[in-house]
């Protein structure tokens, strides 16, 4: 088998290329480089800079490099930003897929794995999602995730392409301080930048009816993550997962924002209070996910803690920014 990762040289593509390298397979990345760090990706793998709205250069790449099977994580993935630019967001995260499927049906590839979110789900009120939980996102963003499973499992059907969709919970951490997020769009990254600044911590609301009033996730580690990518590829390449497959990637276990940024406290050394401000809009008291599903059909399940999650990410963080 050879992979294509689009957004292989994004976060966690770096991660997911890092582990199938690893693990013997080979690997081709393609990224167009606007959020990437292309530092990141092992030497052995090569890097094609292009879009997934390219149609032409994505043959070239398949046919190119003999590719079997594509991991597909590029896309747009920033709430607000999607909120104030929703055409962009459909054109990058669905239509970037439909070029990307319609690519994979002309060059016969067999197998094409999903990078979907959690975002699919909006909020619901349920104490653990299982993949069966009505999807209702809140967001466009969640909505071209949703639409763009449709979109593979509708091209699947059409041109016989094995898929399997994967729901990713609220990611963190580092295999490698190398590999660690650069952006300051998620919560470990938001609370490093404010210690790092010499600010309190922010907590946006703890009156939600939880055990601290604080909103609870489910956090994974990006190895583990890498990991179910990884098991999730080898199954496709096996044959077994004719059809469709759709899969929660988290860990199954709530941990609030306050319990969370106690944690960041311990590992930074800076265990100052955080401030508690209004609710933002559009944030679910309780979002976990039932990982049964994906232990079953994978036979994985996450590892790694949050203190794990919480030790990689702040070494990563000192390594680009200091502190
Ligand atoms: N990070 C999370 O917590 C999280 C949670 C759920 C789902 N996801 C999904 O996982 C995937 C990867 O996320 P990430 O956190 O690594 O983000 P990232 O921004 O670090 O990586 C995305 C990569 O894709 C590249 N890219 C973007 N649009 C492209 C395009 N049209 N053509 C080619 N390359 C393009 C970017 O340059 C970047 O390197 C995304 O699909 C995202 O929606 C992420």
């Amino acid at each position: 088998m050879t992979w294509l990762i689009t957004g292989g040289a994004g976060y966690i593509g770096a991660h997911v290329a890092r582990a199938m390298t690893g693990a013997g397979e080979s690997v081709v990345a393609l990224d167009d480089l606007s959020a990437a760090v292309p530092a990141r990706l092992p030497a052995e793998v090569p890097l094609v800079r292009g879009s997934t709205l390219d149609g032409a250069l994505l043959k070239r790449v398949l046919t190119e490099y003999g590719v079997t099977g594509v991991v597909h994580l590029a896309a747009r993935k920033q709430v607000a930003e999607s909120v104030a630019q929703p055409t962009r967001y459909y054109r990058e995260n669905v239509g970037g897929l439909a070029t990307l499927l319609d690519a994979v049906a002309e060059a016969g590839v067999g197998r094409l794995l999903f990078s979907s979110s959690a975002a699919v789900y909006g909020n619901p009120d349920v104490d653990l999602i299982t993949e069966d939980t009505p999807c209702a996102p809140v967001n466009p963003y969640g909505e071209t995730k949703l639409a763009g499973e449709w979109l593979v499992r509708a091209a699947g059907r059409a041109h016989g392409i094995s898929t399997v969709c994967l729901r990713y919970f609220n990611v963190a951490g580092a295999a490698a301080p190398e590999l660690a997020d650069t952006g300051v769009f998620n919560i470990v990254p938001m609370v490093l930048d404010r210690l790092t600044r010499d600010e309190a911590p922010r907590i946006f609301g703890d009156d939600y009816p939880t055990p601290d009033g604080t909103c609870v996730r489910d956090y994974i580690h990006v190895a583990d993550l890498a990991e179910a990518h990884l098991a999730a590829a080898r199954r496709l390449a096996d044959g077994d997962a004719a059809g469709d497959l759709t899969l929660n990637i988290g860990r199954g276990e709530g941990v609030s924002v306050r319990e969370l940024i106690t944690v960041i406290g311990e590992v930074t050394g800076d265990r100052r209070a955080p401030v508690v401000e209004g609710r933002r809009p559009g944030d679910a008291p309780r979002a976990v996910a039932s990982a049964e599903r994906a232990a079953e059909a994978l036979g994985w399940r996450a590892r790694r803690g949050v203190r794990e999650m919480a030790e990689s990410a702040w070494q990563g963080w000192r390594l680009h920014h200091g502190g």
